[in-house]
């Protein structure tokens, strides 16, 4: 007991002193408290490993490594896995290269997992985690955090690209399996006077993808703006940190969205947050980042009609001179013309080409609106092209056409940096100039790159949410990624990842007062509060202080978070100056 005590007053950098220092009887304990929910974190590829570094569960199994090596790259079994990250480095200590990957280019590929110098390591899975159903389920998690010292970490879909849902030694509080769905067509939030007008919403459990929501979206003749990928997390780190969708100039970021959330918080309350109440973590939840104010066990969200929606999608031939150049001079010039009409696009700068959707304008005038493009690409330009432009019935039908048509990549090591491209960019001869001749650079710089079009510009500022103010005077988020393979050194690493960081250098400094999206961001962002949450950040500071004083919740650059020498981080390369 008394040894129990000091633990729990010790300074946070002793955390994460290993879970095998904690007896199994508490470990028993706390899986009885918790209705047998408390599961063993197994590294994703451990069945095809011969050898396993010690305290690591599971076994060799060839059948279960059969399917592993078949589904590297599924997002669904990667999700069921409490021991799966769909950045596969975050399953990792890149510090020291301990993993369990797979060849992800040819998954059969013997050296990543049957040679002697090719241990399955724990790296940065939790070693257990609580597969919640309910609030109690959460507080028993805090209670045992703060009595044992081991980090707690909060995971839904595991689509984490700063590496903020999992940790070494740690604790997961698993929200996967929190799947209700309920229509809410006349929802009015909790305790808000009558002269709060209903609004047509759905409230959905924290574990809900965006996979099963566009489809009960789609029976019950309903929009629901989606993520890029249909396993994104509907309730979880996406809205918490913004959320932007091919809709989101119309329609808002997720973060605008949200009507309600119940939220178990570190202090040890369970409350149902909205306009009318509790209305600090309310805000806080809208943009403050996941994993830092509480952990939401279900959400409300606005819902639209079915909706057609206008899809366009096109491809310029690169190899012909001047006209990469030529089609990202038109989208700059364009662009606000383009947001003003309702346009959402994504743009990928490497092949050059683009997807887009229109919910605002008739067929008629969507083809009038984007004529221009249409000239450029099948007329001005030579060599191949492609130009398709559909109306869509539905969302259902629209989002596999053009959303997810050029996926990103998943089941690899991939990381991201990004910039928030304000409207100022696009306002005068010179900045269009400049931006275009970045964006043309872009294919010399890195793997892959994208464009987004998602900015709430028509949709615009309502004060509601703790995002970036930035964002609501922005066109473009730019994010540029890099992916690598088992076989990286953790030397080299950190090239990888400083590389890439001064990829978007040009944009930082062409757009400096700008800002980053915190969950498509440089892991090293510079002045990473100013950039994620702009004048936000010292509410949202205040906040987190309010409900979570002892710092159970803590991530890499999230609000309030103890700082990279935490224990809990010692797994993320150590770049100079950060
Ligand atoms: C393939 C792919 C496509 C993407 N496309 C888009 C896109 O189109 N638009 C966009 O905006 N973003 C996109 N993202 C980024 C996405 O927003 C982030 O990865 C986000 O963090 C995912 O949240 P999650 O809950 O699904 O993931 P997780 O890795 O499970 O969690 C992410 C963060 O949220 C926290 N969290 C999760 N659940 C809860 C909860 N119930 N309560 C409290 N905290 C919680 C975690 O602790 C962690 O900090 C994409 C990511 C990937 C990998
Ligand atoms: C927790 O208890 C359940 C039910 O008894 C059991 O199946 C499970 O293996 C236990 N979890 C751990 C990590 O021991
Ligand atoms: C992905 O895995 C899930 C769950 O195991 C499975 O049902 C599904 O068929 C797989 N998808 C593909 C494309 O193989
Ligand atoms: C994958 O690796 C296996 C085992 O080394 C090899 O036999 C096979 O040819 C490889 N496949 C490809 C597509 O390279
Ligand atoms: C494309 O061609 C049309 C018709 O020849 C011309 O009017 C237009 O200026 C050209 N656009 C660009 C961007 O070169
Ligand atoms: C948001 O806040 C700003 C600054 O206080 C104010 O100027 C603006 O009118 C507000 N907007 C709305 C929609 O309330
Ligand atoms: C990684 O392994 C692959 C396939 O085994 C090999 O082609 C590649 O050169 C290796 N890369 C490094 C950095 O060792």
């Amino acid at each position: 007991m008394l040894l129990l005590l000091a633990l729990a007053a010790a300074p946070l950098s002793s955390y994460a002193a290993a879970t095998s220092s904690i007896p199994q009887s508490a470990w028993t304990q706390l899986n009885s408290t918790v209705g047998g929910r408390l599961h063993q974190g197994i590294p994703f590829a451990r069945s095809c490993f011969t050898h396993a570094a010690a305290g690591v569960g599971g076994t060799q199994n060839a059948a279960a490594c059969a399917t592993i090596q078949a589904n590297y790259i599924n997002t669904t079994l990667l999700q069921d896995n409490l021991g799966g990250y769909i950045n596969t480095q975050w399953e990792t200590c890149q510090a020291t290269s301990e993993q369990c990957l797979l060849d992800f280019q040819n998954t059969s590929d013997p050296a990543a997992f049957n040679v002697p110098s090719r241990i399955c390591s724990q790296g940065s899975v939790p070693d257990y985690g609580i597969k919640i159903t309910g609030a109690s389920d959460v507080l028993a998690a805090y209670a045992f955090s703060k009595a044992h010292g081991v980090p707690l970490v909060v995971k839904g879909t595991g689509h984490e690209y700063k590496g903020r849902s999992g940790a070494p030694g740690s604790l997961a509080i698993w929200t996967h399996g929190l799947k209700s769905i309920t229509n809410a067509p006349k929802f009015v939030p909790t305790n808000c006077p009558k002269s709060v007008a209903p609004r047509t919403a759905v409230t959905i459990g924290a574990g809900v993808m965006y996979e099963e929501l566009i489809d009960f979206a789609d029976a019950n003749s309903l929009t629901i703006p989606a993520g890029g990928c249909i396993s994104v997390g509907a309730a979880g780190g996406y809205p918490q940190g913004g959320g932007h969708s091919m809709f989101s100039n119309t329609h808002g970021l997720a973060a605008d969205r949200v009507l309600e959330i119940e939220v178990v918080t570190p202090r040890g309350d369970h409350l149902i947050a909205n306009q009318c109440q509790n209305t600090d973590i309310f805000w806080a939840m809208r943009g403050g980042g996941g994993g830092t104010f509480g952990v939401t066990l279900s959400m409300t969200t606005l819902t639209f009609p079915a909706t057609q929606v206008n899809g366009v999608f096109a491809i310029a031939d690169n190899s012909v001179p001047g006209q990469r150049l030529a089609f990202f001079q038109w989208m700059v010039d364009n662009a606000i013309s383009l947001a003003q009409q309702g346009w959402g696009y994504y743009l990928y700068p490497t092949i050059p080409g683009i997807a887009m959707s229109n919910t605002v304008l008739s067929q008629e005038e969507a083809e009038a609106s984007i004529a221009g493009l249409k000239t450029l690409i099948t007329q001005n330009f030579t060599g191949a092209s492609v130009w398709e432009m559909t109306l869509e019935p539905n969302y259902k039908t629209y989002y596999p056409k053009y959303v997810t048509n050029i996926a990103v990549p998943v089941g690899v090591a991939m990381t991201v940096t990004s910039r928030l491209i304000p409207v100022a960019n696009f306002q005068t001869e010179k900045s269009r100039a400049e931006l275009a001749q970045a964006m043309t650079a872009l294919i010399d710089e890195v793997p892959v790159a994208l464009g987004f079009g998602v900015a709430p510009f028509v949709h615009g500022n309502n004060n509601d949410t703790s995002v970036n103010p930035a964002w609501y005077e922005s066109l473009w988020h730019l994010a540029l990624a890099t992916t690598w393979n088992f076989n990286e050194t953790s030397s080299s690493l950190s090239t990888i990842y400083s590389d890439l960081s001064s990829a978007i250098d040009p944009f930082r400094a062409l757009a400096p007062n700008s800002g980053a999206y915190v969950n498509e961001a440089d892991i090293y962002e510079p002045d990473w509060e100013q950039s994620f949450w702009g004048d936000n950040y010292a509410r949202l500071l205040s906040i987190k202080q309010k409900y979570d004083p002892n710092h159970l919740l803590d991530c890499w650059q999230c609000v309030g978070w103890n700082g990279p020498k935490d224990a809990r981080y010692k797994c993320y390369i150590n770049i100079d100056g950060v």
